[in-house]
């Protein structure tokens, strides 16, 4: 799904990925048909030989590689609570179930359990990349980026910031916060060094954070060269009005974000369900993406994110499972929740005209999923699609693997269109292509990840 709405179908290809070199991780060829793999390698590399060329073999009935998932918005460290959330709506959810279980993960030998785990279910449900909330601990956040890099997972690491308006036994003080970032950085940069798991400065929400805080987080993204930058915004109505009340100086939420310079090109900012038209102008003009997550904002009752609304003024959107407030760390369920979230906005739609205009499609979710959530990200150049030039990050999906919940059949449809003005009956075809990515998105799940490549490295293998 290489642009919104296209589902892009080739067939019989053969794809060359570099893994060595300058050019490591990327795709190096695209061909079509079957190559000889030392031959066509040698046109990139004269000096391998046959045991340098790892061929995979990806040819079935019905096998396909897909552009790994990527989840813009997910909090490694609320994977325990995954499923627990009653009947709580966001900000007493947040007190009763969230910060206790965030500041249980200060004991390493739970955050190793946690990460250790978080990262290899994501992986095997086909999430590449990840934009990753740990906790406010500096020690459990770099613990989890090098689980991400270990496992060969691509990822965003975020040290949570929260200065104010939070538990006493979860909250830093300014200073601590901001020294505690810093650490994370440099481990990142100078210990971890592993290009593919990068840092993202962390915000929480703005009721967590002082003015201080935000102004000093901006000005250190600023001093590093642009870092990413991920929070929430608009989740839910009742935290709009907490908003309102703690910053009465500024017109809107989001303009809270701009004041203290924190929309930026690559800001991400997930839920966004409540905006107003000029909040939505703010967040295009600083390019900033959204992480639309559906499963999140139905179980907690938060609201409906008018996708297709962001997407008309070429607002960048990509998808979040938003664990734990999502119950699922699998970004093809979230996709399949966003499919059914933009029904119901179709329904609530009185001008039977524009009721359809809502609806997302399968290939415009499944774009959401990938190339949206790489362009929110900030990441399109290297991710989100097959290119040449592109990581090859990747799952191969088989519909007929060993407990695959979908069924394929050998199916023609009915002859039942007939054309009654002349009698004659249309041969419809039989199932297509198209017909087989719907099945797969509808009943799919990690039974059907067969292999998972990030970078051209296997991560994860059935
Ligand atoms: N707003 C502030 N913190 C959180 C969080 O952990 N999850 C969600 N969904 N919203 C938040
Ligand atoms: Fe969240």
């Amino acid at each position: 799904t290489p642009s919104l709405g296209q589902l892009r179908i080739r067939n019989k290809l053969s794809v060359g990925v570099s893994l060595v070199g300058p050019n490591k991780g990327e795709i190096v060829f695209i061909k079509q048909g079957s190559v000889d793999p030392v031959a066509d390698c040698k046109e990139f590399d004269n000096s391998l030989v046959a045991q340098d060329v790892i061929a995979v073999d990806g040819t079935g009935e019905a096998t396909f590689f897909f552009p790994g998932f990527v989840d813009t918005h997910i909090h490694a460290s609320q994977y325990p609570n995954a499923g627990i959330f009653g009947n709580s709506t966001l900000l007493n959810w947040l007190e009763t179930y969230t910060f206790p279980l965030e500041a249980s993960l200060e004991h390493p030998e739970v955050a190793q359990e946690v990460y250790e785990t978080v990262v290899r279910r994501t992986l095997s449900n086909g999430t590449t990349t990840a934009a990753y909330f740990a906790t406010i601990d500096a020690e459990s956040t770099k613990l989890l980026a090098r689980i991400c890099s270990l496992r060969n997972q691509r990822a965003l690491i975020g040290k949570v910031c929260m200065d104010q308006n939070s538990p006493d036994y979860y909250r830093e003080t300014t200073e601590m916060c901001l020294q505690n970032c810093r650490n994370v950085l440099s481990f990142l940069d100078q210990e971890l060094g592993d290009p593919k798991v990068l840092p993202i400065l962390t915000p929480r929400f703005a009721p967590s954070c002082s003015r201080e805080l935000m102004l000093k987080l901006s000005q250190l993204s600023q001093d590093q060269g642009h870092l990413h930058i991920q929070t929430h915004l608009c989740e839910s109505n009742e935290e709009i009005s907490w908003v309102r009340a703690l910053f009465p100086e500024c017109e809107t939420y989001t303009h809270v974000y701009e004041q203290f310079n924190l929309l930026t090109k690559k800001t991400v900012l997930a839920h966004c369900v409540h905006l107003t038209d000029d909040e939505a102008q703010l967040i295009k003009a600083a390019e900033s993406g959204v992480s639309h997550c559906p499963t999140s904002n139905s179980s907690l009752t938060s609201g409906e994110c008018k996708v297709r609304w962001l997407l008309d003024q070429g607002i960048k959107v990509g998808l979040g499972t938003d664990v734990s407030g999502g119950f699922a760390c699998n970004i093809l369920a979230a996709a399949r929740q966003a499919h059914l979230v933009s029904r119901h906005l179709a329904m609530r739609e009185q001008n039977l005209k524009l009721r359809d205009h809502w609806k997302l499609s399968v290939p415009e979710v499944l774009f959401l999923a990938t190339m949206g959530g790489a362009q929110a990200l900030d990441m399109e150049e290297k991710i989100g699609s097959f290119e040449v030039g592109k990581q090859f990050d990747a799952q191969l999906i088989d519909l007929q693997s060993p407990g695959s919940n979908v069924d394929v059949f050998a199916w023609q449809r009915p002859n039942s269109q007939i054309n009654h003005t002349n009698n004659r009956v249309k041969l419809p075809p039989g199932i297509t292509s198209e017909d087989l990515i719907a099945k797969w998105f509808f009943n799919g799940d990690d039974r059907n990840i067969r292999g998972v490549w990030v970078a051209g490295n296997p991560c994860h293998s059935t």
